[in-house]
This record gives C-alpha cells, sequence and structure tokens, in this order.
C-alpha cells in the first residue's frame, strides 16, 4: 500500500472565475485572482491499496459515492502507468459545499496527496495544471497568498495554471467569513456556468472585460492599494452575482442575511472601516479587510440579523505534504 497526506487551503476569488472555454479539460474562460485562508483547509489522505476492489471515499465522516474523486484518481493513475484502486479519506475544517470553496481546497489536497502516493513528484505548476481538472478554483489552492490563474489560450490546457501574485507574508489582510446558512447549495459551479453562451445574453459583457479587470487588480495588488483592490473586488462579485441572476433558469445564491450583511459592510465602510464584501456560489458572505481591521468587521457582522457565525482569518499558505 502507498500513501500520502496533503494539506491544501480554501481561497477566494477577488476577480471571479465562471464561465469554461472546454469543459472537459475543464478551462476557464477567464483568468481569475484569488486570496488563500489560512484558517479554512481541507486534509486529505490517499491511499493505494491492491486489495480494494473499486475506489472508496470518506468524506468529513461520511463515505461517500467516489464518482467525481474517482476520474480524478484516474488522471493521476495513468501519469503513473498504474491502475492500483484508492481510498480517499478527507477533511474539510468548515462547512462542505456551502461557497466556501471546499472544492478548490478539495481538490488542490487531492491532486497533491494523490501524486504522492503515485510516487510522482510533480512541480507547483503541475499540480496547479491537475488540480484544475478536478475543480477550476483548486488550482489557485496549490499557493498561499495572493494567486492568478491563467485563462490560457492552448487547446491542451498547459498554459492554464495559477502561480502566485504575493507571498502569504507580503500584505497582512484578514478576510471574515460570515456564515447565514449551513446547508450545502442547490446549484453547484460547475451546473451553475455550464453552457453560459446559451443560458445568458450578458455572457459576451463578462467575457469581454475580464482581461482589464484582471490587470486593474494585478496592479492595485502590487502597489499595496487597499481601496482599489477592495473596490474591484466588490465590482466583480455584483458582476459574477449579475451574470449569475441572468442565467435560464436564473441562479439566486444570495439569502436576505447575504444581503444584509453586504448593506452591512458598505455601513461600516461609511462609517470608516476598509472593508469589502465578495460572495461565490452560495450565501455566506466573505468581507476583505485593511490590516488590522478584522476583529472590528467580524463584531459587527456578528450583529446582523441571520448571521449565524462568523470566522476571521489571515492568509494562508502554499499547500503541503502531511
Ligand atoms: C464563484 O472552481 O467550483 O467560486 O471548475 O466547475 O469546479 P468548477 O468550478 P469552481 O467555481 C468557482 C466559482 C466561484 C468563483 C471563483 O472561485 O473564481
Amino acid at each position: 500500500m502507498k500513501q500520502a497526506s496533503a494539506r491544501a487551503h480554501s481561497n477566494i476569488a477577488l476577480i471571479k472565475y465562471w464561465g469554461k472555454r472546454d469543459a472537459r479539460l475543464n478551462l476557464p474562460a477567464v483568468g481569475s485572482i484569488s486570496i488563500t485562508l489560512a484558517d479554512l483547509y481541507t486534509d486529505t489522505t490517499v491511499s493505494f491499496d491492491d486489495t480494494l476492489a473499486a475506489d472508496q471515499a470518506r468524506i468529513g465522516g461520511a463515505e461517500v459515492d467516489p464518482g467525481r474523486l474517482s476520474g480524478f484518481l484516474d488522471i493521476v493513475r495513468e501519469t503513473a502507468g498504474t491502475n492500483v484502486p484508492a481510498r480517499i479519506v478527507s477533511e474539510n475544517n468548515f462547512p462542505t459545499g456551502a461557497g466556501l470553496a471546499s472544492s478548490a481546497s478539495g481538490f488542490a489536497a487531492l491532486a497533491l496527496a494523490a501524486t504522492r502516493a503515485a510516487g510522482l513528484e510533480m512541480s507547483p505548476r503541475a499540480l496547479s495544471i491537475l488540480a484544475r481538472r478536478g475543480s477550476g478554483s483548486a488550482a489557485r489552492s496549490l499557493f498561499g497568498g495572493l494567486v492568478e490563474m491563467h485563462r490560457g489560450q492552448d487547446e491542451d490546457g498547459l498554459d492554464a495554471f495559477a502561480e502566485p501574485i504575493l507571498a502569504q507574508n507580503a500584505w497582512p489582510l484578514e478576510v471574515v467569513v460570515a456564515i447565514t446558512d449551513n446547508a450545502s447549495k442547490k446549484v453547484n459551479s460547475t451546473i451553475g456556468m455550464s453552457d453560459l453562451d446559451a443560458r445568458s445574453d450578458f455572457y459576451d459583457g463578462w467575457l469581454a472585460h475580464a482581461e482589464d479587470d484582471l490587470s486593474s487588480m494585478r496592479e492595485a495588488i502590487k502597489a499595496r492599494d487597499f481601496a482599489t483592490v477592495g473596490a474591484l473586488s466588490e465590482m466583480s462579485c455584483l458582476k459574477l452575482h449579475g451574470l449569475m441572476l441572468s442565467t435560464r433558469p436564473g441562479l439566486i445564491y444570495w439569502n436576505a442575511a447575504t444581503v444584509s450583511a453586504m448593506h452591512a459592510v458598505r455601513e461600516m465602510r461609511a462609517s470608516g472601516l476598509d472593508v469589502y464584501f465578495t460572495i461565490d456560489a452560495g450565501p455566506q458572505v466573505k468581507a476583505l479587510c485593511a490590516p488590522g481591521q478584522g476583529q472590528a468587521v467580524a463584531a459587527e457582522l456578528a450583529q446582523v440579523p441571520g448571521v449565524l457565525e462568523t470566522r476571521l482569518t489571515a492568509l494562508g499558505p502554499d499547500a503541503a505534504v502531511l
């Protein structure tokens, strides 16, 4: 039996990925820029075991159908030249499938653990390309700090990988996650962003401005210009949700508390706190805070009706073998 374990941290996109240029290879239609979170992570152990009849998976203590994970392991097995089944055991230290990027940390941890268990030594870039096959956002979770995912042009996807923009300790931003619902989301990202060409009249506009948004964000990050980073993040989030709302059938990921928390963030800003919101394919609100402001923001968000829990986190590190 060959076994390895890895930890990967969740990430939150500031400039969002939504839409695919190739569904089979999971190539994104747009690049994205994200922030890796210290306190939200997945630990995964993969054991290739020739006494198993088929792959098995246990997530958060429950046996699950290994379907999507098996498909991913097949890529690793093909690369390693083996067909031995594996057991996957994975734990998130946060709610799974509720818009907290569990597929990002999950597939990044799986890519690292599975390749190591299979005896493969891959570069961070090769791991990022591999993790992308599991989930687009997972390509970013190989890296700590602030990270950019490249859309790429090539048909084989070898230029669609993530790489760091700023290291974990280069800019001590903070993020407050306000949890408004612990249930799994109704429409997962993969389904929500499928066939957007046919399903949304807003998709062309989304694609047309993606490169400009990315380059503005890249510059603002390099200049440590928090107000611009924050404003671009809120804009990309609202644009994403405009696209989601425009999709047939319309995707409404927000609940009442999500909207209350968005207003609360804007009120905090009006009263002098440096904070901006972002939201993914779920009802949780993530507040991006300038260094040192996270605690005050968390205390305010905890008072918002419908906010069940808040978590304050710093920027996280690269994924690592345990
Ligand atoms: C809204 O990476 O979960 O969080 O590639 O189909 O697995 P798949 O999608 P996924 O989508 C993430 C969408 C998002 C924005 C983002 O993280 O960039």
